[in-house]
């Protein structure tokens, strides 16, 4: 592979952060995130000479997949879902130390074979080899998978080393609060706290990320990052596509579960957060959970802080789009909203007053996730809105996907011999600056946990606050049936009741 294909920002990195020799294994390695996402994030750290010298990875399921077949899958996954060409070079390196074993998950004999297995590749490597356990299977597994963890000693494995056992869990990490409470009593009655690592994927994506960067080493911000200067923050995570095939999955969770919950949540946190003592993992996540816990509970009823919507028949990129309740294994009186708007209220020094409205949907007008601080007008005196001043309120956004960057919106005046204004935008790309090649969240997710830096993964009481906020409104939604249940055509920003949600403070939502 060209040295130019290779990513020149994390070349600078693998020279600072090495992992330990490691064993990855992936519990539900037949599924499609492991397909999607998994294999070619590793295959991509392969890419960049960022996997440690001794790396394998197992596959581990209940099918029974022999070694040359699994390494057959990856690789056709890796053609599919890669963001690079399949190097025969890399992959094959990679690919002479993958293998597959075949159990339950709640088996306690086949954790003993797993166990067996990875003391064999110690006894290869010649050398203590750190395991990494990616959960990547449907949360009825989550409990047995880690109990058997803890009962066969894998979990426990070089403890008190550097290179101790680490698990990775994806999400959802619970249901509500109950459900969280008991799944993080359940993974910390295995392992200590700092061996686990709780994905949500959005705290890998580049430019969330880079919302530290931007806040805490341009002096620009911190003065004007306040209740004197910002009017409202817009929170928006919007997809074009609908549930497709995954109908079963989202009936059981709706918006609120699926993406507020965790992604919208945490760029809320990441933006209102205030500056941490230190870029260490705990420090910036007490940051954050400190945020969490100034959020004021949600007014709920008809007259509340909230809105949820399913999408009805419309119109996607000229095509016609069916409603979700004619969508596949979808019932017919489905109580599962494809869209929540939130208005929350942050009850500190920093806050106090200033909105912060949460929209997230499927089948919306377009994919994009966005954080947009609405600034306060000055004062009318010199320049109030007339036919010659078209002015708008200075908006910094932070545009997450697609199009990554940044855009600040001013007023500026026409060229020309009269005084007349009209609004402009400076824009900064990603793409254009830095090309457009970036790496995927899960490579970064994937190496972080390697190497043991928790900064971009959900502490347990930070799953537990969220969830404390959502779970009395998910409990008035499932009360209230499909009552209060709005609608919004597929393809548009979303129903009424989430505009009249803003309106109610004078705002409206950006169409980014
Ligand atoms: P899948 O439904 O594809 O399941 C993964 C594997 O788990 C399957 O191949 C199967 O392997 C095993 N499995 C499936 N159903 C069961 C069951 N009922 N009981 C026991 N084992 C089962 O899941 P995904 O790969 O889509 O997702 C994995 C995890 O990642 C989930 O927690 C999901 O919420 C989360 N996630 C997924 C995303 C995605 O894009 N797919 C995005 C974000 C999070 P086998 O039969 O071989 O044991
Ligand atoms: C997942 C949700 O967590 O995030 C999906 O379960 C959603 O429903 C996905 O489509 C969106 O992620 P991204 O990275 O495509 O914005």
């Amino acid at each position: 592979m060209a040295d130019s294909q290779r990513h020149p920002f994390l070349h600078g990195l693998s020279k600072h952060r090495g992992a330990p020799p490691t064993v990855v294994v992936i519990f539900g390695a037949s599924g499609d995130l492991t397909a999607r996402k998994l294999i070619p994030a590793v295959y991509n750290l392969g890419v960049d000479n960022l996997l440690p010298t001794d790396f394998h990875l197992v596959g581990y399921g209940r099918k029974e997949i022999p070694d040359d077949e699994f390494r057959t899958l990856a690789a056709d996954a890796i053609k599919e879902f890669s963001r690079r060409e399949l190097d025969d070079e890399v992959w094959g390196r990679i690919a002479g130390n993958t293998t597959y074993v075949a159990g339950g998950y709640d088996d306690p004999e086949a954790f003993v074979r797993l166990a067996d297995h990875i003391a064999k590749i110690e006894r290869q490597v010649g050398r203590d080899v750190q395991a990494l356990f990616y959960i990547s299977t449907p949360p009825s597994v989550f409990a047995p998978i880690l109990r058997n963890l803890g009962a066969s000693g894998l979990a426990g494995k070089h403890l008190g080393q550097p290179h101790h056992a680490k698990v990775i869990i994806e999400k959802p990490f619970g249901r509500d609060l109950a459900s969280a409470r008991e799944l993080n009593g359940t993974i910390r009655s295995v392992f200590e706290e700092h061996q686990v690592y709780r994905i949500d994927h959005y705290l890998g994506k580049e430019t969330v990320q880079d919302l530290l960067v931007q806040r805490f080493s341009n002096a620009i911000f911190e003065p004007l990052w306040n209740r004197n200067f910002i009017d409202s923050v817009q929170i928006t995570v919007a997809e074009e596509v609908g549930v497709g095939t995954r109908g079963g999955y989202y009936e059981q969770s709706g918006a609120l579960r699926d993406m507020i919950q965790n992604h919208t949540m945490q760029l809320l946190a990441l933006t209102a957060r205030e500056p941490p003592v230190s870029l260490d993992a705990e420090s910036i996540r007490d940051e954050k959970v400190k945020l969490l816990k100034a959020i004021q509970p949600l007014r709920l009823g008809p007259d509340g802080d909230v809105a949820r919507a399913q999408y009805a028949a419309g119109m996607i990129g000229g095509k016609p789009a069916q409603g979700y309740l004619e969508e596949e294994g979808i019932a017919a009186e489905s109580k599962a909203e494809t869209y929540a708007a939130l208005r929350l209220s942050i009850n500190n020094w920093r806050w106090q007053g200033v909105p912060f409205y949460l929209r997230s949907g499927k089948r919306m007008a377009r994919r994009v996730s966005e954080i947009a601080i609405n600034f306060k007008r000055p004062p009318g005196t010199l320049f109030a809105e007339s036919e010659k001043f078209n002015l708008a309120g200075n908006t910094l956004a932070f545009q997450i996907q697609p199009d990554e960057g940044l855009s600040l919106i001013l007023n500026a005046k026409i060229p020309g011999l009269e005084t007349r204004t009209q609004p402009v935008k400076m824009n900064f790309r990603y793409a254009t600056t830095f090309g457009s090649n970036t790496p995927e969240a899960y490579e970064r997710l994937v190496l972080d946990a390697m190497i043991g830096d928790g900064t971009l993964f959900i502490r347990g009481d930070e799953a537990e606050t969220s969830w404390k906020l959502c779970t009395p409104l998910l409990e008035s939604w499932s009360d209230a049936g499909r009552k209060g249940m709005d609608s919004y055509p597929a393809g548009s920003w979303g129903p009424a009741s989430a505009d009249a949600l803003l309106a109610k403070n004078q705002h409206h939502w950006r169409q980014p």
